[in-house]
């Protein structure tokens, strides 16, 4: 599974890209407007920080015309970015227009099948299910997870499934056990993904009996 972190704070990226393990990063207009900084030199910036990662960048548009002019601008900003795009139907037409140029994009704020099989059918890169927002209006938003990758394993589409508005570890666990190609998360769930109480008794044991035997390392 790729990880993402879901940010647009530069320092979190930078802390995150040294672990090594980091995919990629997420962002929407909601995390670039915190950062408190600029659209393009913000997602330049998380490129250069995470060489080789996806980074998603939103358009904002809602209309079909803007919406191509948007992403074409944010597409010639850097090899590393896909597009992303939120479900609606010029959306949609946006994603297959992309696709075709081979411009890769991740449709936003997918919570249904339904709508997955449309971003699937467009040729999205990947299809954020998200799983918080929906937990919130106490449902299961891990279903439509589940249920999106056996779609895109039963007929064979290219797009991978993101585990979206993570909330914590467990979500992750889930998004596992449903087969998502990704999940992306706040910096801050990704730091609890490491804890473990044993971990830390254990490692503290190790080192107070090495200590006390007075080894060195060489
Ligand atoms: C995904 O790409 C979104 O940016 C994100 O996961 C939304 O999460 P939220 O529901 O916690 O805002």
């Amino acid at each position: 599974m790729k990880l993402f972190v879901d940010t647009g704070d530069i320092e979190e990226v930078r802390l995150a890209a040294e672990w090594g393990v980091i995919d990629g990063v997420t962002t929407n207009p909601t995390l670039i407007a915190k950062s408190g900084k600029g659209f393009k030199e913000t997602v330049l910036k998380i490129c250069e920080l995470m060489p080789g990662g996806d980074i998603s960048a939103e358009v904002v548009a809602t209309d079909y015309e803007s919406m191509v002019k948007e992403a074409l601008e944010i597409a010639s900003w850097h090899e590393q970015i896909v597009v992303k795009v939120p479900l609606i139907e010029p959306g949609i037409r946006l994603v297959k227009f992309l696709s075709d140029k081979g411009i890769r994009t991740n449709v936003t704020l997918v919570f249904s099948v339904s709508q997955a099989l449309l971003a699937a059918k467009a040729g999205a890169t990947y299809i954020s299910n998200f799983v918080g927002r929906v937990d919130d209006i106490s449902d299961d938003g891990m279903v439509a997870v589940a249920d999106t990758v056996r779609m895109v394993h039963e007929y064979g589409f290219e797009s991978e499934v993101l585990a979206a508005s993570i909330r914590h570890p467990l979500h992750v666990v889930k998004a596992v056990e449903a087969g998502a190609h990704v999940s992306t998360m706040p910096f801050k769930i990704l730091q609890m993904l490491f804890k473990h109480p044993l971990t830390d008794s254990g490692l503290q044991r190790f080192l107070e009996d090495w200590n006390k035997a007075g080894l060195t390392i060489g």
